[in-house]
């Protein structure tokens, strides 16, 4: 029996799962992201330890036998965070998280230094881990003085069950400290984020070996035999291995609070001038290169908010399928955005606002909106070799008719719905630990669920789509300039 742990920013998600992947128990915690300031985002990893504490009593009760049976722990984690402890393992201060954008800054400046979007591959977003620990330098000088490891989200879980400090490539790649096309920490890239290499983690392959579970948590959890815990993986590299999605030309658009377009690679080709993500995969010699939007359902989340409805009854009153664009824009630059433009500052907007229009058009609008974002990250990604044979559609978006037919005829490329309904991070991390465990290769086990059905870009409207997508592209210089 194997657990997949997905520590997620709003909640812990477990499954457990038998060697073949069936689902025997599942459970969900929630934990809570504080902003003390404006831009800020931290979590406590106590949290993190007491859901974890949550979830294992909860599965354990519903199927005491197989946990009881239990072989291996998977964890998939949000990335980027950074997780601070001292010398005894205790930590310096909450977590600051993916979202966090304190470090605009500090994150500019290492950006701008030579030879970083050389060895990591990518741009250093705000966002990532690096730029965090310079923040903490300047404005925490005390805290910084005692950290002796960094440790991403996952990784502090890690920490608590095994007492062991080891990360995995995929999630070690989005700290800007990582090598990413050597898979190995860069002592130039450590250097200039003024860290060292005793205050990383070991690293191993995702889907290798990572840590054992510790005596005193396997007698209090009732298991005799040894409980290994796999090297685990960022969040969208598990997706991506619940799915299947390993190589080249194999990937996902998942439409959740963010947006993320990502493809598997057999070969490392990163291209950080278009801001696309160029990461280690979560299986040995092989990449994954993804768009990130930072606005999807937090879009229309966001508009029935603001009209006080709920996201469901809005989607609901638009037509089945798409039948052409809307004459209104929308930019879903809400919290700024990464792919392509890389911009913390820019914001959203409405163009073509018409006395006429009412929440249906703006409810399309800014589904249009997010589609044609998404189409900027395919852009994006085919620019740098990516290709895209089969692409799943995933997320709590891609319950909307209208939107996915919407974003196949943008995208023009036609978006397979899979059958069955556990497939995302949790079951990623299980079948990492089932690689980990039996030494069964990836590509066996991380097979692709059965497609339920494909949505077809209607060949009729692309060229509208087309026409309006270049509308929308004029947009951001021209919102830039007003700025
Ligand atoms: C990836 C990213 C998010 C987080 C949170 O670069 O920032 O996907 O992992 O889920």
């Amino acid at each position: 029996m194997y657990l997949g742990l997905d520590l997620g920013t709003s909640g812990l998600r477990a499954i457990l799962t038998d060697e073949a992947g069936r689902v025997l128990a599942e459970a969900e915690a929630a934990f809570d992201v504080s902003h003390p300031h404006p831009g800020w985002s931290e979590q406590d990893p106590a949290d993190w330890v007491r859901a974890c504490e949550t979830v294992v009593a909860e599965v354990r009760a519903y199927a005491p036998d197989a946990f009881g049976a239990l072989k291996g722990i998977g964890l998939s984690g949000q990335m980027h965070g950074a997780t601070l402890i001292d010398t005894n393992d205790a930590v310096l201060r909450p977590c600051i998280l993916w979202n966090d954008t304190r470090s605009i800054d500090e994150a500019a400046a290492l950006d701008a230094t030579p030879g970083m979007h050389e060895i990591t591959g990518n741009i250093v977003f705000p966002g990532f881990t690096a730029p965090k620990l310079a923040w903490v330098a300047k404005h925490e000088p005390e805290i910084f003085a005692k950290v002796a490891k960094v440790l991403l989200p996952k990784d502090y879980l890690r920490l608590w069950l095994t007492g062991e400090y080891i990360s995995d490539m995929s999630d070690s790649a989005g700290t800007a400290w990582l090598d990413v096309g050597k898979r190995d920490w860069s002592s130039e890239a450590l250097t200039h984020g003024g860290m060292r290499r005793d205050q990383m983690p070991e690293l191993v392959e995702g889907s290798a070996p990572g840590g054992t579970l510790r005596d005193s948590l396997r007698s209090a959890w009732g298991l005799t035999a040894p409980v290994i815990v796999a090297g685990g993986a960022g969040d969208n590299a598990a997706a991506a291995c619940g799915i299947g999605a390993l190589g080249e030309g194999s990937g996902f658009v998942s439409l959740g609070t963010s947006g993320v377009l990502m493809t598997g690679r057999d070969r490392y080709a990163p291209d950080p001038a278009s801001a696309v993500h160029s990461f280690c995969h979560a299986v040995p010699d092989r990449w994954y290169q993804m768009g990130v939007i930072l606005a999807a359902t937090d879009s229309l989340n966001w508009l029935a908010r603001t009209l006080g409805e709920n996201p469901a009854d809005l989607s609901g009153a638009l037509p089945e399928t798409a039948t052409g664009p809307s004459s209104l824009r929308f930019l879903p630059y809400l919290s700024g955005e990464r792919t392509p433009h890389n911009d913390s500052t820019i914001r959203g907007a409405f163009i073509g606002l018409d006395v006429a229009m009412d929440r249906t058009d703006l409810t399309r609008a800014v589904m249009e909106g997010v589609a044609f974002a998404l189409r900027d990250s395919l852009t994006a990604l085919q620019g740098t070799g990516a290709r895209f044979d089969t692409l799943l559609a995933v997320g709590g978006g891609a319950r909307s008719r209208f939107w996915l037919t919407t974003l196949a005829t943008t995208l023009n490329l036609p978006l397979s719905l899979p059958a069955g309904s556990e497939l995302g991070a949790a079951m990623g991390a299980a079948r990492l630990a089932i690689c980990a465990v039996t030494g069964a290769s990836p590509d066996a086990v991380m097979t692709p669920p059965a497609t339920a059905e494909v949505i077809d870009p209607d060949a009729s409207l692309t060229a509208s789509y087309d026409a309006a997508y270049a509308r929308y592209r004029a947009a951001y210089p021209a919102l830039k300039h007003l700025e």
